[in-house]
């Protein structure tokens, strides 16, 4: 059976590329499209390929009139959270590719996504190599006590860190050994420059780097005596590795019922 799907954010980066690749999908159907700029254009036509017989709602509300299966979100921090319980709320499935939401969002939408029966998938990111990337720093964590992220965006990106970087941190922090480093608070001189402090029980350094010529990169960096690992992952300019995971995300997010973060836990071999 085809599932049917929403994108809101249907005229960004992202989302116009996921218009694109549904209207080719033969297992997938669009059943509707959000953005404020194109409402009530077609939304083929707003994604370059000519009319699919598509029109572009102004909210998801809207959208949400008619019937439809998964709502796959990709607008902005602000707004992501408030679209999630709505779909939920309206019965939908969701596969979140926004970035911004922390711990306790999180913990929010798993509990409206249990209470309704639903299922959440949440990437920081959808490239199934960055997946792998997150997936081989869980499998070091165990192993190497010490480990930091840093992660480089082009200047503009208006959210930090990224979404990778966020994700593997509070990964990591549920599963690494404590740092051997001299704990933050304790330093002297400029603390910052330590980095951002993120995830529980064991929290972990997460640093951001901002200028042009970075798309999106992610780096996962163990030390250990006498050696290092580095664990890194580098983003080209197309949105389409994260449109393959974003459809795969979407196949599977009507088969359990909850949040899950990260694509490796759908991901056959890897969850
Ligand atoms: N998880 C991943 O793998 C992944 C990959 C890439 C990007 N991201 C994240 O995904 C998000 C979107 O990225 P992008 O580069 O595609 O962004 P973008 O090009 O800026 O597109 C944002 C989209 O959201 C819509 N939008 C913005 N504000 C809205 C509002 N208040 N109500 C309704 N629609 C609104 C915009 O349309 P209108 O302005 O016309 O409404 C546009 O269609 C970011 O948070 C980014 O960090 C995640």
């Amino acid at each position: 059976m085809s599932v049917r799907i929403v994108v809101s954010g249907a005229t960004g980066w992202v989302g116009k590329a996921l218009v694109v690749a549904i209207a080719q999908a033969p297992d997938l159907v669009l059943a509707g499209a959000v953005s404020r700029s194109a409402a009530g254009r077609d939304a083929g036509e707003a994604a370059g390929i000519g009319a699919i017989g598509v029109p572009v709602s102004a909210s998801l509300e809207e959208a949400l009139a008619a019937p439809s299966d998964v709502v796959i979100d990709y607008t902005r921090p602000d707004i992501v959270k408030a679209n999630t319980l709505a779909a939920l709320a309206a019965g939908r499935h969701v596969v979140v590719g926004t970035s911004g939401l922390g711990a306790a969002d999180y913990e929010e939408i798993d509990a409206a996504a249990r209470a309704a029966s639903l299922g959440v998938l949440a990437a920081g990111n959808f490239s199934i190599t960055a997946t792998l990337m997150i997936k081989f720093a869980l499998m070091a964590a165990p192993y190497v006590a010490d480990v930091e992220i840093i992660d480089y965006a082009k200047g503009a990106k208006p959210d930090t860190p990224s979404g990778t970087a966020r994700e593997l941190a509070e990964r990591l922090a549920e599963i690494r050994r404590p740092s051997t480093a001299m704990p933050v608070s304790d330093l002297g001189g400029v603390r910052e420059t330590r980095g951002g402090t993120i995830g529980a029980p064991n929290p972990v350094q997460v640093h951001s780097v901002r200028m042009p010529s970075f798309v999106l990169s992610c780096e996962a960096l163990f030390g250990a005596d006498n050696e290092r690992l580095l664990i890194r992952h580098d983003s080209g300019p197309s949105a389409g590795p994260y449109v393959a995971g974003t459809l795969l995300a979407a196949r599977k997010v009507s088969g359990f019922v909850g949040l899950r973060r990260g694509l490796d836990t759908v991901m056959e071999g890897l969850s």
